[in-house]
């Protein structure tokens, strides 16, 4: 008949006292919850001298115990009222059994799954720090006569460490799990915004704009503050998100402040922040130099900020410090500053508009966006472009232009630039149906412009004659740059004699 045993006085001796005691220590060093089970099942059977050692978890969800059986890497469940571990996890009671085969409860599947022969079985409960069952601690077959009650004590010993040790394994696996699935998800969508921006850059095969890529190569890596200047739409803030994105301080914010849209007063607190109670009802708020800490700063209009706005601007990218409206302390901050304007500086500071030492603060290095018209050997890639672009975005087959639409397109003057013709095309895409898109179609300015540009003699042929001759430059500037400026091998390459490479490097003024 099977026998249920209380815990009588026997008390491990000291040499297994220490023994648990030394097995509890490498118990809280494993982390992983498989090593962990493995460890203890090893020194259970060994400190109760059994010939294995198995632990079931109760799986609360499903009511079912499971273990791992390393030898077969596979998982054992059943049904968590089932066998003598069943009986353990139901009642919370330790349960010794000599005979298994004899005992009732004995759940023959589980020797079946494995192969083994279970003759005697001590089982005790696994509670937690709360006192809930979370699965049961075995022991079979002792290799000399029977469980007893020193082998239960050491069991019990061992199971109630060992409970926290386990779900502590388990608490740190979720959490690495879910770690490691934030970081994924993070990584994935660095690779997003990444991707959005590297199919955004600067479009246009023109030296002018070829010449603003190769200066954003050359500053990738630097920190410098960097001043935009170039009219209205022609891509300052489209070249500001490239020096951000191609820098160190991508993963860092990037973050704007229209200089223009804000009255002086709000301007001060919006860019430093306030502190508390400086007027009635005002909460403290921090400014956009110290939200974009460890990024990139982007003041954007910055030729229509006042001079008491340009002297703190001056003052914090001299101490690398911010004074909050109303602080009495100056905090710190790391920060690189992008400044873009469509004023032209230096005129301003002639006006007494625009300080002196702000602006060479800001110009360490100089951009210019070209405006359109400077660069009409683009128009026809800018455009086709646009076109393809929001003919995807919405949902629209592919559209082209015919000849005379194209023409008239590079015609034009621009005076809105690439975003003029960026919204040019998002109306012909969303108002024009037909496949081929022709003069007929464009706007009226952009229309009429033909016909007056045509008569200025403004024509195809002189635009033919520019492109041939921005192409030129170009294959020449390359030619150069292969042969490190040796203009006989230079000319070599390209097929003129070195008296033409000459001639035409002069008209050019490549040099
Ligand atoms: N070279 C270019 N290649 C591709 N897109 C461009 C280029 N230049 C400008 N754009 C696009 O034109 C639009 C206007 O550019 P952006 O807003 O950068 O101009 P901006 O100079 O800041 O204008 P504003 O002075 O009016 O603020 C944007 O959609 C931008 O992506
Ligand atoms: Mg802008």
């Amino acid at each position: 008949m099977p026998k249920k045993k209380a815990i009588n006085g026997d008390t491990p001796s000291e040499e297994k006292l220490l023994a648990i005691l030394k097995i509890c220590q490498k118990m809280n060093s494993k982390r992983d919850p498989a090593l962990l089970l493995d460890l203890l099942a090893r020194e259970a059977a060994r400190l109760v001298e059994a010939d294995r050692s198995t632990i079931f978890l109760l799986d609360k969800d499903k009511r079912e115990l499971w273990s791992w059986v390393a030898l077969k890497s596979e998982e054992i469940r059943f049904d968590a009222r089932l066998g003598i571990a069943g009986a353990v996890a139901m009642s919370g009671e330790v349960i010794n059994v000599k005979d298994a085969q004899q005992d009732p409860r004995f759940y023959l599947n589980v020797d079946q799954t494995t192969g083994y022969q279970t003759k005697s079985v001590l089982a005790v409960p696994l509670k937690n720090y709360d006192g809930e069952i979370i699965g049961t601690f075995e022991v079979l077959n002792k290799k000399k006569g029977t469980f007893n009650s020193e082998d239960q004590d050491i069991l019990l010993a061992l199971a109630s460490n060992a409970a926290i040790a386990i779900e502590t394994a388990q608490l740190f696996q979720n959490l690495k799990q879910h770690r490691d699935k934030l970081l994924e998800e993070n990584t994935q969508l660095w690779r997003e915004v990444e991707g959005k921006f590297a199919t955004q850059h600067l479009l246009g095969t023109s030296e002018k704009i070829q010449k603003v890529v190769r200066l954003l190569e050359q500053i990738s890596d630097s920190e410098v503050s960097v001043l935009i200047e170039g009219e209205s739409g022609t891509g300052k803030e489209l070249v500001a998100k490239a020096i951000h994105h191609g820098s160190s301080r991508a993963r860092r914010p990037l973050v704007t402040v229209n200089c223009a849209a804000l009255p002086e007063t709000l301007l001060e607190s919006e860019l430093f922040g306030i502190e508390k109670g400086v007027a009635t009802g005002v909460e403290r708020r921090i400014g956009k130099f110290e939200v974009a800490d460890g990024g990139t700063l982007f003041l954007d209009e910055i030729g229509d900020l006042s001079l008491v706005a340009q002297a703190k601007i001056l003052r914090t990218l001299q101490e690398n410090m911010v004074e909050r409206v109303g602080g009495r302390k100056w905090i710190p901050v790391d920060v690189r500053v992008l400044a873009a304007t469509n004023k032209d500086l230096e005129e301003e500071i002639r006006k007494n508009n625009f300080r002196e030492d702000l602006y060479y603060r800001l110009k360490v290095i100089h951009v210019r966006t070209p405006p359109l018209r400077e660069i009409r050997i683009d128009i026809p890639l800018l455009a086709n472009h646009f076109l393809s672009l929001y003919c995807k975005e919405m949902g629209k087959g592919e559209k082209e232009f015919s000849p005379g639409a194209m023409e008239s397109l590079t015609n034009y003057q621009w005076p809105g630039n690439v975003r003029e013709l960026e919204n040019e095309m998002k109306r012909l895409v969303v108002s024009i149906r037909k496949r081929v898109l022709d003069r007929e179609h464009l706007s009226d300015n952009i229309r009429k412009s033909v016909r007056i540009d045509r008569k200025a003699s403004h024509s195809l042929k002189e635009v033919v004659a520019e492109t041939v001759a921005e192409l030129e430059k170009e294959m020449i500037l390359d030619a150069l740059e292969a042969c490190q400026n040796n203009q006989l091998r230079a000319a070599a390459r390209l097929g003129l004699s070195r008296q033409g490479l000459f001639k035409k490097i002069k008209r050019y003024g490549l040099r």
